[in-house]
């Protein structure tokens, strides 16, 4: 119930207005996002790679509906790659993209000549690129896209949800070699048709995803902070004798920074994803819908402002 409150706000322009004034949200969001700029995002990847974590680095923004605005995030992914690779942070910094945001909404073929740029830049600086999955209803378009920018760019990884119904199919699907899939929960509001409804069935389809995807031939990336399903996904590693660098965690920025070196520690290989830039509404309020305990942090943080 709360979680479909927040999620909804999380589309309300009004909403949005009212958070980005509150004095208190840069505080909040700190917490979350690496800081506005490309400095920002290359000091933190700086930092998490000499802790020995790998990153993926996302330029915050989503649902543009100009072609300035998406040759604009476009531009800024190309800055960031050169910025990382002058930096000497790849292979450990990737780069994750939502096609949304490079213009998937109004015109899919100006997304996808978007991608590619960002995909043949990123092989210039020799590292990757994810593309992040948004609402079921661009579901096709990014597996068609991602199908596309792999003929040329065949490191190009996916995101699949636990919580469609579909994923399970699509995990059979790309669980082959040189496919690198990360796996995640979900986190839009979806309807029963599409999508389990309850945490267990979400967690059981998690589960089921995780076999198929370590038993099979491609590069699985478990992005979970869920204690019970990184301890499935350490055993899973045993069970298919997996080693460290065949597959790998994923956790966001700010949740579970102990958590995450630690399993750096046990030998895994262990990418925290890290967005950057001003638009940080709709990813923030995803996370506060995520996990109560957030969201006492942002009350809390409202009531002592
Ligand atoms: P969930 O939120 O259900 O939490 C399960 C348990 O984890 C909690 O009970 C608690 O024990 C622990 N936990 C969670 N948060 C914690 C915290 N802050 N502190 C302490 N413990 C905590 N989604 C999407 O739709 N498209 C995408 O492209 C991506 N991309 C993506 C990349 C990466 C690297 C990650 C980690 C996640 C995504 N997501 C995503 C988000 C994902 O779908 C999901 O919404 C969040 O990861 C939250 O789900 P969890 O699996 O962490 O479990």
């Amino acid at each position: 119930m709360l979680r479909s409150v927040i999620l909804a706000a999380a589309r309300s322009k009004r909403v949005e207005r009212l958070v980005e004034k509150a004095p208190v949200s840069r505080d909040v969001v700190r917490r979350f996002v690496a800081g506005n700029t490309t400095e920002d995002a290359l000091a933190a990847t700086r930092e998490l790679v000499a802790d020995g974590l790998a990153v993926t680095l996302d330029f915050l923004g989503e649902d543009t509906f100009t072609a300035e605005q998406a040759t604009a995030t476009k531009d800024e992914y190309l800055r960031l790659l050169a910025a990382l690779d002058a930096a000497e942070l790849t292979p450990e910094a990737e780069v994750s993209l939502k096609l949304s945001a490079l213009g998937q909404k109004f015109d899919e073929e100006l997304a996808l000549a978007n991608a590619r740029e960002i995909c043949a830049a990123a092989m210039k600086a020799g590292t990757t690129v994810t593309l992040d999955m948004e609402d079921h209803t661009t579901t096709d378009s990014t597996l068609d896209m991602l199908a596309e920018l792999r003929k040329d760019f065949p490191t190009t990884g996916a995101v699949l949800q636990s919580y469609l119904r579909r994923t399970e199919a699509d995990c059979r699907e790309l669980a082959v070699s040189g496919s690198r899939v990360r796996l995640c929960k979900g986190a839009y509001k979806e309807p029963e048709s599409v999508a389990y409804q309850t945490a267990l069935d979400v967690d059981k389809s998690y589960v089921r995803c995780v076999n198929t995807l370590m038993s099979g031939a491609g590069y699985p990336m478990l992005a979970t902070h869920d204690p019970r399903l990184i301890t499935i996904g350490e055993d899973r590693s045993r069970w298919f004798d997996r080693s460290g660098d065949s597959f790998e965690f994923q956790m966001l920025y700010g949740v579970r920074p102990e958590e995450q070196r630690r399993l750096a520690r046990d030998g895994y290989t262990v990418r925290v994803y890290v967005p950057y830039g001003t638009e940080w509404y709709g990813y923030l309020m995803r996370r506060l819908a995520e996990r109560p305990a957030n969201l006492g942090f942002f009350a809390r943080a409202l009531a002592t402002k």
